[in-house]
């Protein structure tokens, strides 16, 4: 009888731990996937983390990058259009890097190197400076999806976020993956890790740049991802060409 019990007890906690447990990465996901504009791209040709400088892509986007042994890159260069003001919008660039890992309810969880990650934050009618930050945060993507796009005939990778709105289509651009190195690359940049401003000369985002297109280029099949970010920011217009 005692036995029985414990077996029970020890089958209890066994699938507690299958529960808890993440899965192998499946070979699928490995890849440096761009949104559609394709040049957002991670890795040196975007963040250069000797010189605390990065290179501004030609349109605005997103990128991940994905290793077979859990590492993950991410770059997003996002303009946000002021509906106040249409003639002010701010500018973003976001990197990161660090591990992920797929759980056993099919979700990735991604955990940056916090010290690693870097932000530019530019409004250039509140502020003459850009604002070049340190920036982490983690993220979880509850599902995602690798097919073949029927229109433009490559891979293309689906992310949901955690409350499952979705990403806009990702493209497999490279593979094996454009990344920096994986490992903490904070030692190289201590010195300059601190916030600090950047003068208007040197921003790598300005007004024009991210208004080089309009909103209605826009094509049909973007627009519903498009309406997801609307919601999601409360108002704020997300462009990504
Ligand atoms: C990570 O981000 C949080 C929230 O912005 C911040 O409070 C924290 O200091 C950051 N950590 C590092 C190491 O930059
Ligand atoms: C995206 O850009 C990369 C790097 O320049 C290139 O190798 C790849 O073929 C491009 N993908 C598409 C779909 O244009």
């Amino acid at each position: 009888m005692v036995s029985r019990t414990a077996a029970l007890l020890l089958s209890g906690i066994a699938l507690l731990q299958v529960h808890a447990q993440t899965i192998p990465i499946p070979a699928e996901l490995v890849g440096t996937w761009n949104s559609k504009a394709n040049s957002t791209m991670t890795g040196p040709g975007f963040y250069d983390p000797v010189n605390e400088k990065f290179t501004e892509p030609e349109h605005p986007g997103i990128s991940y990058s994905f290793t077979a042994d859990g590492y993950f890159e991410e770059a997003y260069y996002r303009a946000v259009a002021n509906p106040q003001d249409p003639k002010c919008p701010k500018g973003i660039i976001q990197w990161q890097h660090g591990k992920f890992e797929k759980r056993t309810d099919g979700s990735l969880k991604l955990t940056p190197i916090k010290v690693d990650g870097r932000q530019i934050y530019s409004d250039p009618c509140a502020y003459k400076n850009s604002i070049y930050t340190r920036y982490n945060q983690s993220s979880t993507f509850k599902t995602y999806q690798v097919l073949v796009d029927p229109y433009h005939k490559i891979q293309r990778l689906n992310l949901f976020k955690f409350d499952g709105a979705p990403v806009m289509p990702l493209y497999l651009a490279m593979n094996p993956p454009t990344m920096l190195p994986t490992t903490t690359l904070n030692p190289l940049t201590t010195q300059t890790a601190t916030p600090h401003k950047i003068k208007r000369g040197e921003l790598p985002l300005n007004h024009e740049v991210i208004f080089k297109r309009t909103p209605g280029e826009l094509r049909a099949a973007q627009w519903w991802w498009f309406g997801v970010f609307l919601t999601a920011s409360g108002g704020a217009l997300y462009f990504f060409f």
